[in-house]
């Protein structure tokens, strides 16, 4: 069923096809029985909770970041079975991103590369969205910084993104990570962590003290950082008092593609990222404290791919392109996998 639908969409432009469908979805989901339909489809994934943090999670996989920037169809991920979703990148301010045409499909190397440059309608706009979430979905907000603003105050527009979501989500990711804001990755410096997430730390401990929620932090890299630097940062991270790290991003590599897009520009995204992101995932497991979290995403196609990133140490997954070349059923196999012995 699926297969039929990705070769109908696969007629539009990728960014085309993305709206076309959500829509589509979102549209099916309001109409009576709608919700019913779409449950014989897409059968959900077995229920199969996951403590982490002080959060359930209904399973360990999740939306990742970029595909709902704007939190509009948390409904939707809801009814396909996802266990989480991360929305945004936002920023303080709306943009509009880089020119199109700005994403680019892959399907010889089951791959994307894109260069959206984090367009999004706006924390305030985001936090709108989020005050009618479904009950029952964990939901993260993943916060950046607006392309205008200097990295030297960074962090105030990290703060600001923190500050407005606190009451709206249940976790944060930081991201430092996206190789299409201009120097942005430069930010992945023990130096530049600790400015921008010294001031989050603090405010949720003023929050927590006048009776808020404690709300998970967790920090998004790249998985193209030198081994070095990322141990660097994973040992900052376990002197601190975040929670964990998500590795990771797209990378700029680009071995063994066979695609006509191969040459774009932008974070390639997909199959061809398993093997990095994992070992990437591997470094960051071998030096995290035992107490900190690890979110594995990166190439994730099938369920064993779950798994694999299950045995290196992630606690929970979250996958993108995957879930555009294999649709929903991704969920369901990698749920399968991860509780198998
Ligand atoms: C079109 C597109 C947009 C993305 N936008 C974001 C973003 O706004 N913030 C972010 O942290 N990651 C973003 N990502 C990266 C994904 O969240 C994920 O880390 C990456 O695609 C690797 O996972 P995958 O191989 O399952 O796609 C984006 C990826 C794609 C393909």
């Amino acid at each position: 069923m699926f297969k039929f639908f990705r070769q109908i969409l696969f007629l539009f432009s990728p960014e085309k096809a993305h709206y076309l469908t959500l829509d589509f979805l979102s549209f099916i989901l309001n109409i009576p029985g709608g919700k019913f339909l779409l449950s014989l489809a897409f059968p959900k994934p077995i229920s199969q909770r996951v403590e982490v943090n002080g959060i359930s999670f209904p399973n360990p996989v999740g939306l990742a970041a970029g595909f709902d920037k704007d939190g509009k169809y948390l409904k939707v991920w809801q009814a396909l079975g996802f266990g989480y979703v991360e929305v945004g990148t936002v920023t303080p301010l709306a943009q509009e991103g880089n020119p199109k045409p700005r994403l680019f499909r892959l399907p010889e190397d089951k791959a994307i590369i894109n260069r959206m440059g984090f367009n999004n309608m706006g924390l305030l706009q985001l936090q709108n969205q989020l005050k009618n979430r479904p009950e029952g979905l964990v939901v993260g907000g993943n916060i950046g910084k607006n392309k205008i603003t200097p990295n030297a105050i960074a962090h105030e527009d990290y703060l600001k993104c923190f500050v407005e979501l606190y009451a709206y989500v249940d976790y944060f990711t930081v991201n430092i990570s996206s190789p299409n804001t201009p120097g942005l990755r430069d930010l992945q410096t023990v130096e530049s962590v600790s400015g921008i997430l010294g001031p989050l730390v603090e405010h949720r401990k003023k929050l927590v003290e006048k009776g808020s929620t404690y709300k998970p932090i967790f920090l998004k890299l790249a998985p193209d950082m030198a081994e070095e630097d990322l141990i660097e940062i994973v040992k900052f991270v376990n002197d601190s008092e975040i929670e964990g790290l998500v590795m990771g991003n797209t990378t700029l590599q680009r071995n063994g593609l066979v695609s006509p897009n191969a040459s774009e520009t932008g974070g390639l995204s997909g199959k061809p990222l398993i093997g990095l992101s994992n070992t990437m995932l591997q470094i960051c497991a071998s030096n995290l404290a035992e107490h900190k979290t690890l979110i594995g995403v990166g190439g994730i196609l099938c369920g064993k791919d779950a798994k694999t990133k299950k045995e290196i140490g992630a606690h929970l997954v979250q996958v993108y392109t995957g879930f555009i070349y294999e649709g929903p059923s991704l969920i369901h196999a990698s749920c399968l996998e991860w509780n198998k012995n």
